[in-house]
Parts: structure tokens; sequence; C-alpha cells
């Protein structure tokens, strides 16, 4: 089987690492790939927006199955250009990728289908969001209604720090995607990740994990895309699962057939569990970016079946996934500066030591400079990723890994599982 892959982050490396362990891949193409990637598979020099170009990919390739990473090829519309040519694909149409692509129409199809999520107005102007702020309490939620690679929500501790981030929205700071805003009520409890597959009618629940949204130790800082996550995360009681299927799983998938946009492919549940169950935070139309990091470390069985049997509707068909009876740890290593203003192009040494067998080392954001270094790009880098008997363990295991690598201009969180540890 021939599949290509389109994407070039951590989560796009950690899908290839494991798709390469298939006995059903024949060949695996990466577009555009990163040298993590390129050591593993062969990669192109096509950006994942290049829709027109990555059809011709798939073509030249003669790919049975093209995987969809991230959500800026969803928006672009790659999965409806595929179809229009009959190439199976994993990941929704940008139809259904709205749930991803713009708060708004999240918050509205919540509304419409009885989703629990939190309080919200949507403003499309500075002034209207300011005078929304009545309406709740600090700390205020302040989102750009469109796609901004995670920088685009900032919680605010007081009213000037809302406004200030309202008028960086609409001053252009997330480009298109803050010309409209999402002011939230800010939901108290423990954030959670939850991962659900659809083939159109059928679906599955696919492993949940938890992540660090803030920049810093002790969840300080600002909001980024993610500085690290542990699978399983304790916080997903047997019930809780239960009442995300039910509440948000379920009627998610429901509802978007019943808009006419049925959806293929990983459906990304942000949830918060709160006092009066759980409520959703956000959709995203792909995999989480670092939570697929450790569900495909955690992954027994063979990925592939299940991707394609989302792309050609046979999900039905498909048993329940097995995850090993282990945990799994991703510490993020980023660029100092991120997710503000950071410099790209520092060398990052130490890749090449032995970090044993139970770490893996995905690359985020590199690129591959004179002589076979590896630089890093603006944002995160590399996943340093392990796993073990207990979280202790794999824990233990990703931070023995990290202090290998020689990085001085990169910076990460040290408290990775803090809260299960903590229990
Ligand atoms: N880890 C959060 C995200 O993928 O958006």
């Amino acid at each position: 089987m021939n599949i290509l892959l389109v994407g070039s982050g951590g989560r796009e490396h950690a899908l290839a690492w494991k798709i390469k362990q298939s006995p059903l891949l024949t060949r695996l193409v990466c577009a555009p790939g990163n040298p993590g990637m390129a050591a593993i598979a062969e990669t192109r020099d096509i950006k994942a927006t290049e829709v027109v170009r990555q059809v011709a990919l798939a073509k030249e390739i003669a790919a049975d199955l093209v995987v969809i990473g991230p959500e800026v090829a969803v928006e672009a519309g790659l999965a409806d250009a595929l179809e229009a040519e009959n190439i199976p694909c994993f990941g929704p149409s940008a139809a259904a990728g709205r749930l991803e692509s713009s708060k708004a129409f999240t918050k509205a199809f919540c509304d419409r289908h009885h989703l629990p999520t939190s309080a919200y107005r949507i403003c499309d102007d500075a002034d209207t969001a300011k005078a929304a702020l009545d309406h709740f309490a600090p700390p205020y939620v302040v989102k750009a209604d469109g796609l901004a690679a995670g920088k685009g929500v900032v919680i605010a501790q007081d009213r000037a720090g809302a406004e200030a981030a309202i008028d960086d929205a609409f001053g252009g700071s997330f480009g298109a995607a803050g010309a409209r805003v999402v002011i939230e009520e800010y939901l108290e409890g423990e954030i959670g990740s939850l991962f659900a597959l659809c083939d159109g009618k059928a679906s599955m629940l696919f492993g949940w994990a938890q992540d660090h949204k803030r920049a810093f130790d002790g969840d300080e800082g600002p909001n980024t895309g993610g500085m690290g996550t542990y699978s399983p995360a304790p916080v997903f009681t047997y019930d809780l699962v239960e009442q995300v299927r039910t509440r948000l799983v379920e009627p998610a998938f429901k509802g978007i057939a019943a808009d006419g946009a049925p959806y293929r492919g990983a459906l990304f549940v942000e949830l918060m569990a709160t006092r009066h169950g759980p409520k959703l935070v956000e959709f995203n139309a792909r995999f989480g970016d670092p939570e697929c990091q450790v569900l495909m470390l955690r992954l027994e069985s063979d990925l592939v079946p299940y991707l394609i049997a989302c792309a050609t509707g046979r999900l039905n068909e498909m048993p329940e996934p097995k995850w090993r009876d282990e945990d799994a740890v991703c510490v993020v290593l980023a660029t100092d500066g991120y997710p503000g203003p950071a410099k790209a192009g520092s060398v990052i040494r130490g890749l090449d030591r032995d970090f044993g067998p139970d770490v893996v080392v995905f690359h985020a954001g590199t690129s591959a400079g004179a002589d076979g270094a590896i630089l890093a790009g603006a944002g995160r880098a590399l996943n340093v990723c392990a796993t073990g008997e207990d979280l202790g363990q794999a824990r233990e295991r990703a931070y023995g890994a990290v202090a290998l690598i020689d990085w001085p201009q990169g910076f990460h969180r040290t408290d990775i599982g803090w809260r299960a540890l903590g229990r």
C-alpha cells in the first residue's frame, strides 16, 4: 500500500513512525515532511496547503491512502480535492473541518445540537468585544475565530489584559483569523484531550491524553500549541469517557452529518472536566499535537487499517484499538521566545546520542542545515517522548533524554504530568 502523509510537525513524524511499522505499507511519502521524517520515509517539498500539488503527488505515487495531518490542509480543502479524484483520504472535508476552522461556527453548532460548552459572545469589532466583557467575570477568555496555530487564545486575568488581547486580534496579530473574536466564559476544572474516529457514519473512541497548554512550569505564561503530554491521563475515568462520548462525540458526528458534512477522520475533543460534567473547550479536526505523539507510542494495534477504514466507510468492521499497558510522556522543546517572536536557525546538537530503547525523539519544527546540522525553527522544535511501566518512569526517561540534547537556545517545561503525579 502506498501512503501519502501530509504535514511537517511532530504529530506527522509520530504518524509516520507508526505507519512505517505497518506490514501493509509498501511506500510512504511525506509532504513536506521534516528532517526526522526524511530519516524514515521519502519526503517532497510541497506545502500542506498546496492542494493541487498534493493531489498531483498522490496520483504520481498511486497513493492508496492520503493522511492529512494539519488543520491548515483541512481548511484548504485537500480532502475535498482528493475525493473529487476518488483518492481515499483520512481527514475531513473543509465543511466538516469548520468544527475547528471557525470557533464562532462551533459555538453556534453546539447551540443547535445541544452540546455542553461555555457561555460566549461572538464579536465583529473591538468595541462590541470590549462591551461583551461586561457579561463575564475574570479571568477573561478571548479567542480569535479562525486558525492561529494554537496562539489565538488569550486567558487574561483582568479587564485591561482582555482589552489588550481584543485590540491585538482586531489589530491583525492573528491575520484574518482575528477578524472576528469569541469572548467566552472561563471554565473551572481539569483539561483533557480525547480522540475519536469517524467514517461519516460509524465512530469509535481512539484514546485520550492530557496536554500542558501554558508555556512555563506551574501552568504559568502564555497559551501555546501544547508544551507536553502524557497518556493515559487519570482525569479520564470511565464515567468521564462515557459522558464525553455520549454528550460531545456522538452528537458532534451526528450533528455535522445532519448539517450536510459527514465527518471522516480524527476528531479531537478538547474538554474541561467541570463540576457539572465535561464541557467542550474546542473541537479540532485532526489529531492533537503533541497528544498524537504519546498516543502513537501507546498504540499496539496497526494504525493503517483504522486510517483506511475511516477513509472508505468501513470503521464498523474494525475492533476497538489495543493500547500498550504502559505510560507515555512527551516533552516539547521550543525556541526561546515561543509562542511570541522567536529566532529560527539555532543549531540543535546531540540528537545522535543513544537515548535508549524506550525513547523516541520526534522532529516538530526543524530544518536541515549544512553538513547534516539540525536547525530549529521559531517555535516548537522537538518532541522528546518515552514510555515506561508508570508515569514516573516514562517521565524520568524523557527528561533523561532531554538532558542529553545540547541546545542552549531552547526551553522546555520540567513538570509534564504534574497533575497525575500529584494525585
Ligand atoms: N495540543 C493542542 C493542539 O493540538 O491544538
